[in-house]
């Protein structure tokens, strides 16, 4: 294989093998230590290919820790061909080494140490002007270094730079289960990736896909009920906060998901105690010890959940609320029968704010019928 400045580059070994090409270990010929990955794109389509290495050059100027480090990208239009050159991560990836653990999942403290340096890289692709969605975060594309070190987010072969207003038009490859709905569509945004953030953590500790977001729609049109099992009802030794906010961050309507990437980690953070159990190491039995470090730690015991519920404060709420507007009513008749104006007034405040109240919640319950009706008529 040669760039278009003449280095040749030897392939070693493949790395991945995927629908569109594949990943490749290269050594750079004469030079013994300069050793990358190089990730090959087939595509027929010249548009579809210029797209790709257009995407590829805005990766270039990306510097991250948790990021591989693209030094170049450049075509191959007899082979009809893209190819990347980046840094090679020497270690497996989570999909291999979740299916390797016994119930192919991982505890809740191994996943949060997985998953830290990952919101870290997406914090930083989403504050780059534009901001850059992945839109392809699943265990398979992070990339665990062997002997220990921070998560690597690979695989950028989705990513797109989000201009707001402007509709994706490009409805491209997506994975089932990590994919948010507007991916079957067109408008993709950084809540896209807390949509596939949450799926990979979800399916870190369920050792289950999630069902992927078309039939979770179609499930919440037809039956009335979303058929994605909180991951508390796979897994019960998982607190139900943790279930909440993963159900939160893979809400179907992307304004319901958690405003940043940040927001959502911290949230998933503190339905977790400070006193977490000892981490289950990862099964040792199996071929690959991964991030030695951390198999290592100490367990902890996970505390009993405080957070009352999303969907429960919402109702509750709409209770107080109507209890509220009941009494005032009440009262406000009593007080006007009885010439009280003070009371009448204060009955009258005491009523208005718990319309409003009650009114906001109605109108946002209307706003999510109304989305799914609308996903019901695309599809
Ligand atoms: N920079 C890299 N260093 C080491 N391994 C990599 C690198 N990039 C990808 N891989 C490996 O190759 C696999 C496929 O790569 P990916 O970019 O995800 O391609 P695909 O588009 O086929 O999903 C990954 O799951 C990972 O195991
Ligand atoms: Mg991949």
């Amino acid at each position: 294989m040669r760039n278009p400045q003449g280095d040749v580059f030897v392939i070693e070994g493949v790395l991945g093998k995927g629908e569109f090409g594949a990943v490749y270990l290269v050594r750079e010929r004469g030079k013994l230590h300069n050793i990358f990955a190089l990730k090959e794109v087939i595509n027929p389509d010249k548009g579809a290919r210029e797209r790709f290495a257009f995407e590829g050059e805005i990766l270039k100027r990306l510097r991250h820790k948790s990021l591989p480090r693209v030094y170049s990208v450049f075509e191959n239009d007899g082979l009809k061909r893209v190819y990347l050159l980046m840094d090679y991560i020497h270690g497996q990836n989570l999909e291999v080494l979740r299916v390797k653990q016994s119930g192919h999942c991982f505890s809740l403290p191994l996943v949060l140490d997985f998953i830290d340096p990952i919101v870290d890289a997406l914090m930083y692709l989403h504050a780059q002007n534009p901001p850059i969605v992945h839109r392809d975060i699943k265990p398979a594309n992070i990339i665990i270094p062997t002997g220990g070190g921070r998560a690597v987010l690979a695989d950028f072969g989705s990513a797109k730079e989000y201009v707001p207003g402007s509709a994706t038009t490009m409805v491209g490859h997506r994975s089932p289960g990590f994919a948010a709905i507007e991916q079957y569509r067109t408008g993709t945004n950084t809540r896209t990736d807390i949509y596939g953030l949450g799926a990979t953590i979800y399916a870190l500790l369920t050792g289950l896909t999630p069902i992927d977001a078309l039939s979770r729609v179609l499930g919440s049109v037809t039956e009335g009920v979303d058929p994605l099992k909180p991951a508390n009802q796979i897994k019960p030794t998982l607190p139900q906060s943790v279930a909440d906010t993963l159900q939160q961050a893979m809400s179907n309507t992307s304004a319901d998901r958690f405003e940043t990437v940040e927001e959502f980690w911290h949230v998933l953070q503190d339905s977790v105690t400070q006193k977490m159990p000892r981490v289950s190491s990862i099964d040792q039995t199996q071929s690959t010890p991964p991030t030695q470090a951390l198999a290592d730690r100490n367990t902890q015991s996970l505390p009993k959940v405080q957070r009352v519920s999303h969907a429960h404060s919402r109702v509750l709420l709409r209770v107080i609320a109507i209890v509220l507007i009941i009494v005032a009513l009440a009262v406000a008749i009593y007080s006007y029968l009885r010439d009280l104006p003070i009371l009448l007034l204060c009955c009258l405040v005491l009523l208005f704010l718990s319309l409003s109240v009650l009114l906001h919640d109605v109108t946002i319950r209307a706003r999510r019928r109304r989305s799914q009706n609308l996903y019901k008529a695309k599809g």
